[in-house]
């Protein structure tokens, strides 16, 4: 055979193999490797590499997989800029990981470490290829390597579009942001049987490890959507917020619109009852560039709303109280969440919006014995680590504990601004005149009256924001419908901010 016909035949089979590809999977309603990676990147922009990879030797294995040993990986644009990418294909031996396919993973990875550019993982495998035993494992071993020498340095997305079981779920967890799809992806370390097996419960693939588990409950996924093409789609529009590493800047949108006239909204949006909730998710859509906001972690511990959104052009992260539900009161769930997204937000450089209406951390039996104590130090210690550009806004309740963690002045915050609803004060008033008044009100003869007269006297006295910027705690109190204008000549101020940090190998954040 000569050479030509050598290269004509290898190309056939790639091309039969794609064919078989498209039938089996579109039988159940899923896109091929080749299809999702078409929906990743710019039109024809896809250079695939190590196509002709052929699959490791095992003793076991009956049939070989083929070219490529079931994953495509190459580079690509998304809105113009380099991202490197892998993808999966179940129709290979269920899309497991065999040592070709998981050192093919593992160069791709280095590649865009190497050159500074986002990595996406489009996964649908049925985990490591049982018949080559520990040369699967070793070859996840590097990939779970590699994950964690990228990290802080290129973004590292995974996208789940099939199985996810064992030990293969954790280069995922160590990425930055985990897509998932309803009903078509499910992500476990044991699957239903081995539930069934040891703890006789019964569940579903969908219910023990489903899009919607991992978006609403374990916090697991960041986002979830109801099919591939728009969790891809999701994909890029994430990439169009984020840098591709820890050393570009952050990219810049110039068409900048945002709902002008309902900035005076602002100055009657927080009820006049401290305790009647409001939507916070109403004041960062005012206050950021029309429809900018893109939520993160959406279903999961709602009582904290984190994002990215853009502000003048410019990309930010918001980090904000949910008053509207369980009062924004910070648990545990809620500390993680807001730690983990601080702390991507400050490996690449994007400056943080806090805007803050917090009554304390949740109280409870479940909350202590969970560790409310060790995951709220998380949050706190994000914050004060945290080195960009970070700007508050309390717009009403600032107490205790949970005033502090979220970017208070001495934690590290550059500019703190309150709205002249804020009550910042060690707690709120109900419970302070409760332990300062105790023998007053044990004593008092119209108990009711003698509450109100305190409570009145406390706000006025203590828990407004005017005692916390006499002192520069707060930097001003600011009209709300003026916040926008004031936070885009805040973060352009801050634009060149310059930190040093003591030489050490790093923290020991309380994990
Ligand atoms: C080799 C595998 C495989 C695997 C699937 N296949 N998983 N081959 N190693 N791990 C093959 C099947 O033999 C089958 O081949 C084809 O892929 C499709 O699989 P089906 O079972 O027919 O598909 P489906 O019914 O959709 O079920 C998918 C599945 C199931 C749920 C993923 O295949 C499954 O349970 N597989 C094993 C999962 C598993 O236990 N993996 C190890 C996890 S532990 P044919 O030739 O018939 O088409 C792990 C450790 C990682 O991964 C450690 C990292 C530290």
């Amino acid at each position: 055979m000569n050479k030509n016909e050598i290269f004509e035949r290898r190309i056939k089979a790639l091309k039969e193999m794609e064919d078989n590809a498209v039938n089996k999977q579109h039988l159940k309603g899923k896109l091929t490797a080749r299809e999702r990676l078409d929906v990743l990147f710019d039109e024809g922009t896809f250079f695939e590499f190590d196509a002709f990879v052929s699959p490791s030797q095992s003793p076991m294995s009956s049939r070989q997989s083929n070219f490529g040993d079931g994953v495509v990986v190459g580079r690509g644009l998304v809105q113009g800029k380099s991202v490197f990418a892998y993808a999966q294909d179940f129709t290979v031996l269920g899309g497991s990981l065999g040592y070709s396919h998981g050192m093919k993973i593992a160069k791709v990875q280095e590649m865009a470490l190497k050159l500074g550019a986002p990595i996406v993982g489009l996964m649908d495998s049925g985990g490591a290829r049982i018949q080559e035993g520990v040369k699967s494992l070793s070859a996840y071993a590097t990939i779970f390597n590699n994950n964690v020498r990228s990290s802080g340095i290129v973004p590292q997305i995974s996208v789940i579009l099939g199985p996810a079981a064992g030990g293969a779920v954790y280069s995922p967890a160590l990425t930055d942001f985990i897509f998932m799809t309803k009903n078509t992806s499910y992500m476990f370390v044991t699957g239903p049987d081995v539930v069934k097996e040891v703890l006789n419960e019964d569940i579903d693939k969908d219910g023990l490890g489903g899009g919607d588990v991992h978006a609403n409950k374990s916090g697991v996924a960041h986002f979830v959507s109801d099919d591939e093409e728009h969790t891809i789609l999701l994909v890029r529009k994430l990439l169009s917020y984020i840098p591709s590493n820890n050393f570009e800047s952050l990219p810049v949108s110039n068409q900048i619109s945002y709902y002008k006239s309902r900035q005076q909204y602002l100055n009657k949006i927080i009820p006049d009852d401290p305790n009647r909730p409001y939507d916070m998710k109403e004041i960062i859509k005012i206050l950021v560039d029309k429809d900018s906001f893109f939520e993160v972690h959406e279903g999961y511990a709602q009582n904290i709303l984190v994002g990215f959104a853009r502000l003048n052009g410019k990309t930010i992260g918001i980090v904000a109280n949910q008053p509207k539900v369980m009062a924004g009161t910070l648990d545990i769930n809620a500390s993680i969440k807001g730690a983990r997204f601080v702390r991507f937000c400050d490996a690449f450089n994007i400056p943080l919006l806090i805007l803050e209406d917090v009554p304390g951390f949740l109280p409870g039996i479940e909350q202590e014995h969970n560790g409310i104590i060790r995951n709220g130090a998380k949050l706190l210690y994000a914050f004060c680590e945290a080195t960009v550009p970070k700007i508050t806004v309390i717009t009403r309740k600032a107490y205790g504990g949970a005033y502090i963690v979220m970017s208070s002045k001495n934690t590290g915050g550059d500019f703190n601004f309150a709205w002249p609803s804020a009550e910042i004060a060690v707690m709120g008033p109900a419970g302070a005149i409760k332990i300062v008044h105790k023998h007053e009100l044990a004593n008092a003869e119209n108990k009711a009256e003698m509450e109100k007269m305190l409570t009145e006297k406390y706000k006025a006295e203590i828990a407004n924001p005017y005692k916390a910027e006499e002192i520069g705690l707060i930097d001003e109190v600011i009209n709300p419908e003026k916040t926008r204008e004031v936070l885009i000549t805040s973060f352009e101020i801050l634009s060149n901010k310059q930190y040093s940090k003591p030489e050490r190998k790093h923290g020991s954040i309380p994990l």
